[in-house]
């Protein structure tokens, strides 16, 4: 493998850039290619059987550009295809939820841990799961809260219906005395400011890119996968691919990357089919 390949990332939409943000932070010489599956968004009303397909498909895109290592910057894809895409893949694959547990039973001191994501990856119980495993006397509340993606996308990051919205999302977990939320899902901490003023001072919000980064760096330490090479010139070093128009994303990278993105590109992820008989437990 070719230790100066770029690492793959992709999500649903642009909130995967939040994970790209704490990468480009920690390993800033690491080349990347990042999809948002634009076209497609949200994954986290859907099936699992639909989001393993698009995930199948992401994979098989993220083939054609040579990545080293894929990092799946979206929970929901996390919880219904991680395990089955790192089986399909010689390559390193690296999800949010188990670095996000961490995290948060780490910074925890009263046991009751909130986790706010989509449908999809609070049905799923993943969170919980990872947590109790850390420690089985944790409590652990969930709540789906549907509508922060589309308000995320929408661009509605400091709006009086953003507040509303987390007001009443939040309200349960306030009443339980939770002292740490997971920020759940890669769009969440675009409104952060108003997470946190809803849920108040006294508790602690974790976000797991953080956590991924970190995982990330070390198993291409593990891996020897490091890049050797320095690029001068920053915005060269990374490539940003969406299935819908690509505006949105530039303009939205643009408000949350220290750099200039010049241009992203659109792609016809249907086009991209995976091999069936190797991925057999989905036919
Ligand atoms: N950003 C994604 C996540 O972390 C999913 C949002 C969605 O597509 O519903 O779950």
């Amino acid at each position: 493998m070719d230790r100066n390949a770029p690492v793959g990332v992709f999500d649903s939409g642009v909130g995967g850039m939040t994970v790209v943000r704490e990468i480009i932070r920690q390993i800033p010489d690491e080349r990347i290619v990042y999809f948002g599956d634009t076209a497609r968004v949200p994954y986290g009303s859907k099936s699992k059987e639909t989001v393993l397909h698009y995930a199948r498909q992401i994979m098989e895109f993220l083939k054609t550009q040579k990545v080293k290592a894929v990092v799946v910057a979206c929970n929901t894809a996390t919880v219904y295809a991680l395990e089955e895409i790192s089986r399909e893949t010689d390559i390193p694959v690296i999800g949010v939820v188990e670095p996000g547990a961490r995290v948060a039973a780490a910074a925890t001191k009263n046991g009751r841990i909130g986790v706010i994501g989509t449908e999809g990856t609070i049905k799923s119980g993943l969170y919980a799961s990872y947590l109790k495993q850390l420690n089985s006397s944790f409590e652990v509340i969930g709540k789906a809260c549907p509508l922060f993606v589309p308000l995320v996308e929408e661009g509605l990051w400091h709006d009086s219906v953003t507040d509303e919205i987390a007001r009443r999302y939040l309200k349960e977990l306030k009443e339980k005395e939770i002292d740490t939320l997971i920020m759940g899902c890669t769009h969440y901490p675009l409104i952060r400011s108003t997470i946190k003023r809803t849920i108040g001072d006294g508790v602690s919000l974790v976000n797991p890119a953080y956590e991924t980064a970190v995982q990330l760096r070390r198993v291409l330490e593990w891996e020897d996968l490091i890049r050797e090479e320095h690029s001068d010139n920053i915005a060269s070093q990374y490539e940003f691919y969406v299935s819908d128009s690509p505006e949105k994303i530039q303009k939205f990278a643009n408000s949350i990357l220290s750099f200039e993105i010049h241009q992203a590109h659109q792609i016809n992820i249907e086009e991209y089919t995976y091999d069936d008989d190797r991925c057999t437990d989905n036919h």
